[in-house]
């Protein structure tokens, strides 16, 4: 079994993978927490994956709010993450196992992929240019049958990159990161047709149309999906997002 959230698809893809290789069932986290699902059976010597992008070197809270309230029938024999990051992750998994014993379960084996960056949100960050988010794709891409291998034998794996100070990032700037979390700066513009991708994308049924036009109901987790599916490129989130390209997972 794998749970999975992905705002811009590179989470999506992976987990989707790896699902399909190993005949996992796939949960979408925010669809099961809308249907209050925290209850699972495991098969005996059932596998349990979390896949999910990085989020100011941190799990996104949505994921761990969703964790701490699984429950399954049996132990499961083996508990991996795959994260989805731009560059690196801090000590996110080590968040994460923490989150995972609040549930009672263990962790074993975090995976990393390196992928295109899609947070917008603050003026000196964007995305990454075609060439590097090509190459990035086509890395994760060839790491996949690793990874399956890695999952199918049950292996003892680390790979999350941690970059630099990753304490300072993820104890001090990850750990309140969801705070600051805001759809308040998000309008549209007028290059909106009101075709409604973005109420379609927004994994969090934050986005209703209003006279054509979004509106955004202050249940956000700045995953940007909004920014970068919307065919008009008609999002903009403040003055940060100014002059920047969209990207999401070509599907
Ligand atoms: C809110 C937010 C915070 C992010 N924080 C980090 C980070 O701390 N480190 C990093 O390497 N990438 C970070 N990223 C980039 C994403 O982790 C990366 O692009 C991920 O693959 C997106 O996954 P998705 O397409 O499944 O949504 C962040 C992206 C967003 C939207
Ligand atoms: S996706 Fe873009 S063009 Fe379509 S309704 Fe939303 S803002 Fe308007
Ligand atoms: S409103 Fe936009 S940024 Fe917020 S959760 Fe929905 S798609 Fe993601």
């Amino acid at each position: 079994m794998i749970f999975y959230f992905s705002g811009c698809g590179n989470s999506r893809f992976i987990a989707k993978s790896i699902s399909e290789a190993l005949d996992e069932r796939l949960v979408f986290i925010p669809e099961a927490e809308r249907n209050g699902d925290y209850d699972y059976s495991l098969a005996k010597d059932g596998r349990v994956g979390f896949v999910f992008p990085i989020y100011s070197w941190c799990p996104p809270q949505l994921v761990a709010d969703y964790v701490k309230k699984l429950h399954f029938d049996r132990q499961p024999s083996y508990v991996w993450m795959a994260v989805t990051c731009g560059d690196n992750g801090g000590y996110a998994d080590r968040v994460f196992a923490g989150q995972l014993q609040e549930a009672g379960l263990p962790m074993h084996a975090c995976y990393c992929f390196v992928m295109p960056n899609t947070y917008i949100n603050m003026s000196f960050m964007g995305i990454d240019k075609p060439e590097i988010s090509q190459r990035k794709i086509e890395t994760a891409k060839a790491h996949l049958p690793e990874v399956i291998q890695g999952i199918r034998d049950k292996k003892p794996v680390m790979e999350l990159k941690r970059g630099m100070f990753p304490k300072f990032k993820t104890n001090v700037i990850g750990k309140s990161f969801h705070k600051w979390v805001s759809d308040e700066p998000f309008f549209s513009t007028g290059s909106c047709i009101s075709c409604g991708k973005c109420v379609k994308v927004c994994p969090l049924q934050n986005i209703t149309l209003e006279n054509g036009r979004p509106k955004w109901n202050g249940h956000c987790t700045n995953c940007d999906a909004c920014y970068h599916y919307c065919p008009q490129h008609a999002i903009q989130f403040g003055k940060a997002s100014k002059g920047k390209g969209q990207y999401h997972f070509p599907e």
